[in-house]
This record gives structure tokens, sequence and C-alpha cells, in this order.
């Protein structure tokens, strides 16, 4: 039985991976994508969405979401995946437009309507899924699990503490942290670890597909800030660390633990604390991924790849 998921992401250039990935995949039934202002400003995510979908000839509505976090400045991650953040030329324009409903309410509906528990999976700043939480609490009850891609238990990127889905909107973060559904975090501590070396770039051309070249140029186009800033040997592919979870836990190790987020300004600003003690004694709603297994994350992605065009 496909388990039956959201996505809310801002694609960005990992978010288009976890898409492409979800799309492939036989074993989840996307019930709508929501966009997010993140990466790049909402329009672009949203066209980027509508993008990936048209260009994989898939059909699942998508729904603009808030173009801003709860409060704060709006910022964006522009010099990791360019200006329009997604700068992948094969993939032309959308064919497609976004549904007329809003995202929160289209969250909200599907989620009141709904028989089965349905997964979110969040790939960008969590301000959607925290307004719906505030707008009607009672989804709650009708959440498997939250699974997203945020925070770190060990350095930021976006600041030296915060990592940048949470430090888009740190409020949002605790909403959704504070929130009684089960949660598991993909934070940096463990997305540093699914890295696109050459070689891995390679085996992706090798498929010998359009989505193998079209995601190996992706994956090149934003190494370059994970070289020059962190040294490592390719980018990073944070998201489709959620997709890879619902599809392979085994890929991951974790363990529960208490997570909330700095929303104190200063230094640790929408840092993610994680209580691995328990010392705090408080609610444990969240597991977080600890390790990943690179090799078999890998693996999945390409044969999943495969199967598209
Ligand atoms: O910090 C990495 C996260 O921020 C990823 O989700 C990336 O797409 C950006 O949204
Ligand atoms: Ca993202």
């Amino acid at each position: 039985m496909p388990i039956p998921i959201i996505m809310d992401c801002d694609p960005g250039i990992d978010d288009a991976f976890s898409l492409a990935m979800a799309i492939a995949s036989d074993e989840l039934d996307i019930l709508g994508i929501t966009t997010s202002y993140g990466n790049v400003g909402l329009e672009h995510t949203t066209n980027n969405t509508l993008r990936v979908l048209d260009w994989l000839g898939d059909k699942t509505p998508v729904y603009k979401g808030i173009d801003r976090a709860l409060l704060g400045p709006v910022v964006d991650a522009s010099e990791y995946h360019g200006a329009t953040g997604m700068e992948a030329p094969e993939i032309g324009p959308p064919t497609s437009v976004a549904q007329s409903q809003n995202a929160v309410m289209f969250m909200i509906e599907t989620l009141m309507a709904t028989r089965q528990k349905i997964t979110l999976v969040a790939s960008g700043p969590l301000t959607n899924i925290a307004m719906a939480l505030r707008l009607e609490p009672r989804i709650a009850q009708h959440i498997e699990r939250i699974v997203f891609m945020g925070g770190s238990t060990d350095y930021g990127n976006d600041s030296p503490a915060a990592e940048f889905n949470m430090l888009c909107d740190p409020y949002a973060g605790q909403i959704v942290l504070d929130a009684d559904i089960p949660k598991i975090m993909f934070g940096l501590n463990v997305t540093h670890q699914v890295i696109a070396t050459a070689e891995e770039v390679q085996r992706l051309r090798d498929l010998g597909n359009d989505c193998g070249r079209v995601f190996a140029d992706m994956a090149v186009y934003f190494e370059t800030v994970y070289k020059e800033t962190y040294g490592f040997g390719g980018s990073a592919l944070h998201d489709p660390c959620t997709i890879a979870w619902l599809l392979a836990p085994e890929l991951f190790e974790t363990r529960d633990m208490r997570v909330d987020v700095e929303t104190t300004e200063g230094l640790s600003f929408g840092r993610t604390v994680h209580d691995i003690w328990n010392i705090a004694k408080k609610p444990v709603h969240t597991s977080v991924a600890l390790k990943a297994d690179a090799d078999g994350f890998f693996e999945l992605l390409r044969s999943l790849l495969i199967k598209l065009r």
C-alpha cells in the first residue's frame, strides 16, 4: 500500500532531487506538493516545482504557500542555487500552473478529510506547516509523521549555529517541533554525509538517460560553495534524505531525542538544540538522523532516476 504524502518544498536543486525520487517511486502516493519561499522567492520555487513535474510528465497538483516567515526578513540561498533557484536549462519553463487554493488550506482540507494518516515531507522552511497547525490544530491527529530536512546537531550553514531552513523561520520550526506528532529530522549533521562526489556524479551520467545527465549537472552546479566553504568533494544532497528514509529507513541510524529551536535573537538564533540525554525532561516527539549510508543512498537514487525519462 503506497504511503500517502504531501511534499512541502522550496526548489532548489536538492528539493528537485526529492521530487524526482518521490515521483519515480511506486511506494509513495503524492497527494499534493506545496511550495514555500526559501532557497529563492515563492514565485521561483513554485515555478521550479512546476518545471520539474512538467518535465517528468507528472500531474501531481501544486499549491503555492506562504511567501515569507511568520516574523523576520526575507532571506534566500541563491548563492547556492542560482538566481532562479534551479538553473537547469534542459528543464524548460512550466507548461502547467499551480492550483488556485493556497497550500495551507489544501493541507488542512486534505488532512481533515483523510481516512488514512498522511506523512508530511518538508524540505524548506516550516512556515506552511506551522500555519496549518495554528489555523486547524486538529490536523495533528491526521498526520502520520513529519519527515523534515532542517536543523543540525552540530554546526550551521546559513549562520555559524543555524541551518538555512530553520533560520528562515525559527518560530515556525518551534511550532512544528512542539507539536505532538511523530517527526524525524534530517539535519546537516547527517545530510553532509551524503555528498555527490565526482564518482557519484559520473554514475548518474552513466545511467544514460535525461535524468542522469540533468541531475548530474544540477549536482555539479551547486557544488562550488560546498567545495570552497566546507572542503567537501561535492554538493550535499540534503532534501532527498527524507525520501530515501521513507523508502529505505535502513540507510539511516536515528535516535529519539527532544529538539527545540533557539528563538532568541543573537548568535544562536535558529539553532536546533537537541537534548540527547533528555536532561530537560521535555516530551520527546522527534527522532534525529545521525548516520547515513551514502553508498546505499546513491544506489537508491540511481534505481529511481533510471525509471524516469
Ligand atoms: O540547509 C539546506 C536546506 O536549505 C535544503 O533544504 C536546501 O534546499 C535549502 O532549502
Ligand atoms: Ca530545500
